[in-house]
Parts: structure tokens; C-alpha cells; sequence
């Protein structure tokens, strides 16, 4: 969240459907992409993740997507997923999860479709005993996300959910999660009002430190969503206070983020999962990305202005 008030801006510009128009039709939009996305492709998102098993890390497949306008496009988003599964569990010896987001598998059209859908993923998931983890997106799905994440963890063990330390509203939500399912915790990546959220780094910090504590105590798997070494550090010495180690839980980074501190936990011993994207619909992805770190952005309308795209 460092340089959060750029965030706003950064997050208007690339809403505008004539920049969306020039990142995704140049050459230079691609590239910069590709720092962030494995390719378009599922065997793109397989390659990233057997490369990164060779260097020491588990992997957690993403196939972007989110807001489908149908129930037909939903239910090919779980199709898409179940195939990814399937050849998750061809690859003997891969640690690889998925993560899913709720409003691909039809979340704005009912509750009730995205719970059919991520119940179909959630039993392909079950056979390779894979864990499917449910991100958070903006506030406004944030009821609804919990409240399908509580109906398939009455039939399925194998999902977790992602919570966002920016929200006021998580400090109480973690005290009525399922119990035990596993909670990767994030700062959280979306344009929130300060009605709902904090808008100070420093703020977000102090809450993600609260509710790491909380989520351990209360014995939830953590994987924890951050580059941030602090943040890192001081869960370290959360789990050492108490007696525990990493065991059960691990830290979780995002594909082509900070690599040097991927490799560094890796050779420390840490468990290390990364994020890895791959589909052609990177652009909301990209923003979201490019936001977080507004050097991003200058780095693409440079390259931009320099090469013509
Ligand atoms: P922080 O902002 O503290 O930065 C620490 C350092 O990381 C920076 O100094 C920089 O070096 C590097 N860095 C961070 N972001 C970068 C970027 N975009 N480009 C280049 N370098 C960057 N959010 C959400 O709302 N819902 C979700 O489900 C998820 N899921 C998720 C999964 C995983 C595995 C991760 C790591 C993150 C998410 N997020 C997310 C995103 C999260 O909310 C947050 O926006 C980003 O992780 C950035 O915050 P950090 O705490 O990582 O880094």
C-alpha cells in the first residue's frame, strides 16, 4: 500500500476504456503483462508453476476472469477449472492449488449459481486432494463471498477464503469463519472508500499484524499474502512467541513480484506458494497490479512513449 495516494488516480486512469484500448492492443501492454501473468494459456500457468516447483516453491493457478455476464459463461469458468485440475493432478509430484474469484463463477447473477459452480471445482479439486482458495474482490461481494465460502465448507474441506486487512469489517469477520479453513490474508487491492476501509499504509499494517494474531490464535491455517518483509518478519515471531512454527502455514507470494524475497525464504525453509496468473483477460489483473505500485504505470508509458508501443 506504500504510495497509497496515487492509488486512486492510477486506479481512474486505467479504468478509461481508451488507455484499457492502448494497453491491451500494444505490444509494449502485453510485455508489461507478462511480468505479471505466466501467459494466456493453462500450459503457460503449468510451465510457471513446474519452474518454480524446480526452484523450491509450491504454486496456486489463476485463471483470470471476473464479473461474467451469464450463467453459460460461469459454468465455463468452473469447465476451465476443472480441466486445470485435471491436469494439476496429472503432474504427479506438483504442489499446485487454484484460487478462484467468486464473481467468474456467476456470483453477481445469485448466490446460488456461484455456490453450484464452486461446488463442481471443489469436487474435481477433492479427488487430487487440492486445496481451492476463494480470493476477495471489492467490499461489495464481501457478505456474499463468506456467505458461499460458509455453504460448500459444510460439504468440502478443501477451500479457503482470502480476507483483506484494509476492511474495517474484517476484524469482526474473522470471528465467524468456518472453523479452521484455511485464511490467506491480504492488504486488499481494490479502490475502497474510507468509509469501509483504512486509507493510511501505516493503518492497513497494524491491522493485517491484528489479525494475523487473531487468525492464529483462533487456529486457522494462515498463508499470508504479502511482500512485505515486516509483515513477514513479524508473523515469524508471532508463530516463535507461541511455540509454533510454519507448519500448516506459508507465505504466499505473487508471480513476478519481489522474486529476490521469494528465493530468499525459500533457501530459509519457509513454505512458499506462489500466485500465478494466466488467461488472456489480464487487463483488470494488471491494473490492479499496476496501482499498487504506480512505478508500474511509468515504466509502461514510458516504454510506451520510447518504443510507439
Ligand atoms: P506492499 O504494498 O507492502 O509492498 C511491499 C513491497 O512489495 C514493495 O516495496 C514492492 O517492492 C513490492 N510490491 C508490492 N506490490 C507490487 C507491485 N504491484 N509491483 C511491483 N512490486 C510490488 N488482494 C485482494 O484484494 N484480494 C485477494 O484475493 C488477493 N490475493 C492475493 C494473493 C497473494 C498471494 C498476494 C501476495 C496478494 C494478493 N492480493 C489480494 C493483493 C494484496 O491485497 C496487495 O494489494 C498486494 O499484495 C500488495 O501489497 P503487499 O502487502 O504485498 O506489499
Amino acid at each position: 500500500m506504500s504510495g497509497a495516494p496515487l492509488r486512486g488516480p492510477v486506479l481512474f486512469v486505467t479504468g478509461l476504456e481508451p488507455v484499457r484500448r492502448i494497453v491491451t492492443g500494444t505490444s509494449i501492454g502485453r510485455r508489461v503483462a507478462t511480468r505479471f501473468v505466466a501467459g494466456e494459456s493453462l500450459d503457460d500457468g503449468l510451465r510457471a508453476a513446474r519452474g518454480l516447483a524446480r526452484s523450491g516453491m509450491a504454486a496456486m493457478l489463476d485463471h483470470l476472469g471476473e464479473n461474467v455476464a451469464s450463467a453459460e459463461q460461469a459454468s465455463a469458468a468452473a469447465d476451465q477449472y476443472v480441466l486445470a485440475l485435471k491436469r494439476i493432478h496429472e503432474a504427479e509430484g506438483l504442489d499446485c492449488n487454484i484460487a478462484i474469484k467468486l464473481t467468474q463463477l456467476g456470483l453477481d447473477l445469485g448466490i446460488d449459481l456461484a455456490v453450484e459452480n464452486v461446488e463442481r471445482v471443489l469436487s474435481a479439486a477433492a479427488e487430487g486432494n487440492t486445496l481451492v482458495e476463494v480470493d476477495m474482490e471489492a467490499h461489495g461481494y464481501v457478505s456474499a463471498t463468506l456467505e458461499v465460502v460458509r455453504r460448500v465448507r459444510e460439504r468440502y474441506d478443501n477451500v479457503g477464503v482470502a480476507l483483506q486487512a484494509y476492511l474495517f469489517r474484517t476484524a469482526a469477520d474473522v470471528f465467524h469463519l468456518p472453523e479452521r479453513i484455511p485464511v490467506r490474508l491480504v492488504k486488499g487491492a481494490y479502490l475502497e472508500p474510507a468509509e469501509v476501509a483504512y486509507q493510511r499504509a501505516d493503518e492497513v499494517d497494524a491491522a493485517f499484524a491484528r489479525l494475523a494474531t487473531t487468525l492464529v490464535a483462533r487456529g486457522h491455517p494462515l498463508h499470508l499474502g504479502t511482500h512485505n518483509p515486516r509483515l513477514l518478519a513479524g508473523t515469524t515471531r508471532l508463530l516463535r512467541r507461541r511455540g509454533l512454527r510454519w507448519e500448516g502455514h506459508e507465505m504466499q507470494f505473487l508471480y513476478g513480484i519481489r522474486r529476490d524475497l521469494q528465493q530468499r525464504y525459500v533457501r530459509e525453509g519457509y513454505p512458499v506458494r506462489a500466485y500465478i496468473p494466466y488467461g488472456d483477460e489480464w487487463y483488470p489483473y494488471l491494473t490492479r497490479r499496476m496501482a499498487e505500485r504506480p512505478a508500474n504505470l511509468w515504466f509502461f508509458v514510458s516504454n510506451l512513449i520510447r518504443t510507439g508501443g
